[in-house]
């Protein structure tokens, strides 16, 4: 019950913060949802992106900026698109809710293309692939999905970590805890309020890597799993898909895409082919 009501809050919060920038931008600032044709030539268009900054290494907060891959293929995009982008770390709830309400322009967050989700919300080609994956402390004794059985699930509400957990525990599990952002689940992990977690791969491996203290280790289970592609979110219908995904495709094609990659995951080179593949399924 607070919970809902807290996020509810946090959703009007968020969503007025969002109003007032747009309202105070000034300058240049073309308002979102104006016609985008005429605008282009001089000042660049402004549009309003939301994300969930605990989601390293895709987005997270570095000296009050949001920061990581995501941050810097969307900058990348935009600007082959002719777009500037204003970054703000809304929440995840507050992020789906403003693309709906039409506050926000782009979501920007590790976002799984899910069926259910192209139901309300329109998407870019894939830019990343992923699969679920389970952390926990060393010594939990966990080799499967099923392995979380009786243990107690810490997922990020709404996200696919959780719908992963459900598919094992089930929908209603008293086991499963729902936090509200990727960094809250983690430190129940690490302070032993939940035995597990469920979330994304490259996620886990990052926390795992960055709390080297913590012990925690983690697992892939590519039967229980299914792949997961991340997609740019628009609002539904939004002409702004045409645009980003020529832009993504030139950006993949040039070099742009492989730069950021490697400079996040450690000069690892990308499958930009496997993308592309993801793309005409
Ligand atoms: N890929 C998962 C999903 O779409 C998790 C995304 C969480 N993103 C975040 N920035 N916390 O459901």
């Amino acid at each position: 019950m607070m919970y809902s009501i807290k996020k509810s809050f946090m959703a009007v919060l968020a969503g007025s913060a969002l109003l007032l920038a747009a309202c105070g931008g000034g300058g240049g600032d073309t308002k979102s949802g104006e016609s985008k044709d005429g605008q282009k030539s001089g000042d660049k268009k402004v549009l309003n992106v939301g994300t969930e900054a605990t989601f390293i290494p895709f987005e997270f907060m570095e000296k009050g900026e949001v920061t990581g891959f995501d941050v810097d293929l969307l900058n990348a995009v935009a600007e082959e698109a002719g777009y500037e982008v204003k970054i703000e770390n809304t929440g995840w709830d507050a992020m789906l809710a403003g693309l709906q309400g039409g506050q926000i322009d782009i979501g920007m967050a590790g976002i799984t293309m899910t069926d259910e989700r192209k139901k309300t919300y329109d998407f870019s080609k894939p830019y990343f692939e992923s699969i679920g994956m389970i952390a926990f402390k060393e010594g939990a004794d966990i080799k499967s999905a099923e392995d979380i059985k009786g243990k107690k699930i810490g997922v990020q509400n709404g996200t696919t970590g959780q719908f992963n957990a459900e598919e094992v525990v089930g929908e209603n599990s008293p086991d499963i805890s729902k936090y509200e952002s990727a960094a809250l689940m983690f430190q129940a992990l690490q302070s032993d309020n939940v035995d597990v977690v469920v979330t994304d791969k490259a996620v886990a491996e990052a926390y795992k890597k960055k709390y080297p203290d913590s012990n925690i280790q983690t697992i892939t289970d590519d039967k229980a799993f299914a792949i997961e592609h991340y997609g740019i979110a628009f609002q539904k219908g939004s002409e702004l898909k045409a645009e980003f995904d020529q832009a993504l495709d030139t950006i993949l094609d040039n070099g742009k895409y492989a730069e950021i990659y490697k400079k996040w995951f450690d000069g690892a080179e990308p499958d930009i082919e496997a993308l592309r593949k993801a793309a005409k399924e």
